[in-house]
């Protein structure tokens, strides 16, 4: 954004900015996604990260397809939330020694990650309604699905076993 202009001036063009958001987001969480993976001891977890992982690149796809309906090429815009919530997953992976206590600090990474990404989708399938939409909104809407149900699965993996090992 301009520093003696504001550019973004109508509706459209907020709802393209925080579409360029996210699509910057899933591409930085790609990039985060198999180190993650790396990380994780429980299978189940390196499993469950894989299968997001796949999701993720498809997700990447349906917001392309949004841009195409749009009239715009996809392009992304620096978002300092998802860079912070990456930065600090790393530093506190870094910082525990322990494998089980490791998969804990992980999951409640992952879950930030998930959380940003949902106030991200929700925000857009609304927007996207509002501005007559029905189209775009119905594609931010599967990958909102998509990431309450990682969101879910993840809490389960945590009070199924993985908080338990880690305490
Ligand atoms: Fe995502
Ligand atoms: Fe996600």
């Amino acid at each position: 954004m301009g520093l003696f202009s504001k550019d973004i001036k109508t509706f459209d063009d907020l709802f393209m900015h925080t579409l360029q958001d996210i699509y910057y987001a899933e591409n930085q969480i790609t990039q985060a996604l198999p180190k993650m993976i790396a990380k994780a001891s429980d299978p189940q977890l390196k499993q469950g990260f894989q299968t997001h992982l796949s999701e993720t690149k498809n997700q990447i796809k349906r917001l392309e397809q949004v841009f195409k309906l749009a009239g715009h090429s996809p392009k992304g815009v620096n978002c300092p939330a998802i860079d912070g919530i990456l930065e600090e997953a790393d530093e506190i992976a870094g910082e525990v020694a322990d494998k089980e206590v490791l998969d804990a600090a992980l999951i409640a990474s992952a879950q930030a990650v998930e959380h940003y990404e949902m106030t991200r989708y929700g925000t857009l399938v609304s927007w996207a309604r509002q501005l007559g939409h029905e189209d775009w909104a119905k594609l931010l809407q599967q990958n909102l699905n998509e990431e309450q149900a990682t969101d879910k699965k993840l809490t389960a993996m945590a009070e199924g076993k993985v908080n338990r090992r880690a305490a």
